[in-house]
């Protein structure tokens, strides 16, 4: 990565995709870390979102950016001279910015996934010869995942064996997924790309291990189709103006949100994006339950699954190892409240009434010949993603140290993707894949 600013001088950022993601990125630069970063520039291919921003950054009291349409790219870089930029456009076209950036002599910070296919991620590979990418995997952040990363560091149960992962996506969240282009699996990957990377991240960052080997199951069980068989489906294409849609559970409902209604609904008519498609409209390409087998180069295995309708939304993740077994238990909701059946998720309700769902955190060590400890975890900071978020923007942003080494590098970003990718492939064939059959990290 660069080198620090001369005092007195800020680090330039742009950013390239002004959707929803962004604003986080967008409100940490300009406002949260203002003393030593500043928001130079904004690019997308639609300029009613790029607007929302600016307007959005004035009403934080911050300057508006300079704003480029996409193809403006590299201009963008040398007129504003920009020395970071911060990608979170649509997952298959991360690659481009990446590449464009890096040969710009530009760091990159990145949304996740990385890309979406092995030939994309090998150019990054080649092109990121002196670890100018990070990837913004805000998971690695959390209270909970750090202290898990310290205690497994720390021995407290000896050799990993294996690990069992559980991750439900409920019906408000993992639905969400089938409303927007996640659905086309050309453009997210497909769930095991798009989501579970962050999953695959995780282990490989707590164990210091490498995908070698992944057998996969997967498909799409619930949605698209499936929602006429079970009875769901009401027969919209989209729920903006369709009456059948108006009380339907997994309805998003943008003109009720003027946050979303101002990104999405004011955006249409220059690209023709529509963010409240029917979950179960026909042709969505990616699954929506997924069984994965992992085995790495530590000797470790992992089974993994996910869910994405699941009726409650948080994870199970346990590691047997040589002196004990290390639980960590995350409800982040209990169940979906109907009345936020068809926000997006974290959307809070109108009036001062709290949903009516619960969470919990437990962590709980598990020594041989003992009873089991719940070990203490800090109660998780308030913002996006328990804390998360602010976490990776204070070392991405403010110079924050790292010490248990948070920070994802491009070779990070490639073994959670291929991970991945080697399930879709052994979804495909239906055969064991090697991970480096589609690409040997070195
Ligand atoms: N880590 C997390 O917790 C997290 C959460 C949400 C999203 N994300 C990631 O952030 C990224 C954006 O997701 P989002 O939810 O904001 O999606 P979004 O649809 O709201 O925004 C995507 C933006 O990219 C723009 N875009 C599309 N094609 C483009 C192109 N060729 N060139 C330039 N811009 C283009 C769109 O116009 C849109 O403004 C994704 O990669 C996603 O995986 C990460």
């Amino acid at each position: 990565m660069s080198t620090p600013k001369p005092a007195g001088q800020r680090h330039r950022y742009a950013l390239v995709g002004t959707g929803a993601r962004a604003e986080m990125f967008v409100g940490a630069i300009a406002v949260d870390h203002a003393e030593r970063a500043e928001l130079v520039a904004l690019a997308d291919t639609n300029p009613a979102r790029l607007a929302a921003h600016n307007r959005r950054l004035t009403g934080l009291g911050a300057a508006p950016a300079a704003l480029y349409p996409a193809e403006k790219f590299t201009a963008m870089l040398d007129e504003t001279g920009a020395d970071t930029v911060v990608v979170t456009t649509v997952d298959s076209t991360h690659d481009e910015y990446i590449l464009a950036a890096l040969a710009a002599g530009r760091d990159v910070i990145t949304e996740k996934p990385m890309t979406v296919d092995a030939e994309r991620c090998r150019r990054i590979l080649d092109a990121d010869t002196d670890g100018r990418v990070r990837v913004a995997f805000n998971y690695r952040f959390k209270p909970a995942h750090e202290k898990v990363r310290t205690l497994l560091a720390s021995g407290v149960i000896g050799e990993i064996g294996s690990v069992h992962f559980e991750w439900l996506l409920d019906v408000r969240h993992g639905a969400d997924y089938f409303r927007r282009w996640h659905r086309d699996k050309a453009s997210s990957g497909g769930l095991l790309v798009h989501k579970s990377g962050h999953h695959f991240d995780l282990v490989n960052w707590w164990l210091g291990a490498r995908p070698e080997r992944v057998y996969a199951q997967g498909r799409l069980f619930f949605y698209g189709e499936n929602g006429s068989r079970h009875g769901y489906d009401r027969g919209y294409e989209r729920v903006h103006g369709s009456p059948e849609a108006a009380s339907d559970p997994f309805a998003l409902h943008l003109a009720d949100n003027p946050g979303l209604a101002e990104l999405y609904l004011g955006a249409e008519e220059h690209d023709g994006y529509l963010r409240d498609r029917n979950v179960f409209a026909p042709g969505a390409s990616i699954e929506d339950d997924m069984s994965v087998l992992v085995g790495y180069d530590t000797g470790a295995s992992m089974t993994y699954h996910l869910t994405a309708y699941a009726p409650w939304e948080g994870y199970r993740v346990m590691f047997n190892g040589s002196a004990g077994r290390l639980e960590l238990e995350v409800v982040e909701n209990d169940h979906v409240d109907p009345r936020t059946a068809g926000h997006v998720k974290g959307a809070a309700l109108h009036g001062a009434e709290a949903p009516a769902e619960r969470g919990a955190t437990r962590l709980t060590l598990h020594p041989f010949w003992r009873p089991p400890e719940s070990v203490e975890l800090p109660s998780s900071p308030a913002g996006g993603h328990g804390g998360a978020d602010a976490a990776m923007t204070a070392v991405l942003f403010g110079g924050a140290t790292d010490p248990l080494d948070r920070s994802a590098t491009s070779r990070d970003g490639a073994a959670a993707l291929l991970t991945g990718l080697a399930a879709n492939a052994s979804i495909a064939c239906g055969e064991a894949v090697a991970v480096a059959d589609l690409l040997a990290l070195t």
